[in-house]
């Protein structure tokens, strides 16, 4: 594909196989068309590798983390689980908004907990707000050991955010959906794979190899979740949709959808 920007006529020309298409400049379509490059680009460069939360590495795009934070304080869930800790940025992103919100606390689960990332953790100001579980997402042993910090009636939220291949978050969105709460969220994170076949660092696999084809699978066998990403709660901007590492990740248990 072929993007030329012309500041002086305003016009974004978008070239695919030799069918260009000139669009305003300055039109959401546009902004949607540069948005996906600068994604591509920016992950190709890790730009999502330089931010902290409360001094901890968070890795996810900044947007994420905004329209994450709008659905813990909709939804204000009792607990929110979280496969895929690493550094623990986005625990204690999770664990500073309980804190705030004066309700909620944190499960984190990772196969592989370094023991200076758990150090860090563990001697963090929001440490209490936080059970760190150590094994793969999807052993029996560790969601049975997640369930069990879930206490009944509980309000969940999960967010998938370890291993991306499509079976892998195929078995988690069906292990870790019976917890999730009518109205709250199931988010399968980084389903941005499937735009970077061609990124110097993607795999052409990732076509079909990624979170957004699990969910989609997952949605065929599971009614009571709809794909549905949080609504704007403040909403004066252009652009209709996020700029995303997440697309097709947010699905909402439906309000009649029984646990
Ligand atoms: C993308 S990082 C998580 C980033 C973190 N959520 C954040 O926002 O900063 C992915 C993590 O998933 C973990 N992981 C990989 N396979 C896993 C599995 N089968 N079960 C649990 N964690 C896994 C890795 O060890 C790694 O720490």
């Amino acid at each position: 594909m072929k993007l030329t920007i012309d500041t002086t006529s305003r016009t974004l020309t978008v070239d695919t196989a030799g069918a260009p298409r000139i669009l305003d400049l300055y039109t959401a379509e546009a902004f949607e068309a540069l948005s996906r490059e600068w994604v591509r680009l920016g992950w190709q460069l890790k730009y999502s590798y330089g931010f902290t939360w409360f001094g901890r590495p968070v890795i996810q795009l900044p947007e994420d983390l905004i329209r994450l934070q709008e659905a813990l304080y909709a939804v204000a869930p009792d607990v929110i689980v979280e496969t895929g800790v690493a550094h623990g940025g986005s625990l204690i992103f999770h664990a500073s908004l309980c804190k705030a919100l004066g309700r909620g606390r944190v499960v984190g689960v990772d196969i592989d907990i370094r023991k200076h990332n758990r150090a860090a953790i563990e001697q963090h100001a929001l440490a209490p707000f936080i059970t760190l579980l150590e094994g793969s997402s999807t052993s029996p042993a560790i969601v049975d050991a997640v369930r069990a910090q879930v206490r009944h009636g509980e309000r969940v939220l999960v967010i998938l955010d370890s291993n991306h291949s499509r079976d892998h978050v195929r078995a988690e969105l069906e292990a870790y959906a019976p917890l999730v709460s009518p109205g709250s969220y199931l988010v399968a994170a980084d389903g941005i794979m499937r735009d970077l076949t061609d990124v110097p660092g993607g795999h052409r696999d990732w076509r079909w190899d990624n979170p957004a084809v699990a969910v989609a699978d997952f949605l065929q066998a599971h009614p009571e979740f709809e794909l549905s990403p949080p609504r704007r709660g403040f909403d004066e901007s252009s652009t209709p949709n996020d700029v995303t590492y997440w697309p097709d990740g947010w699905l909402r248990r439906r309000p009649d959808g029984a646990r």
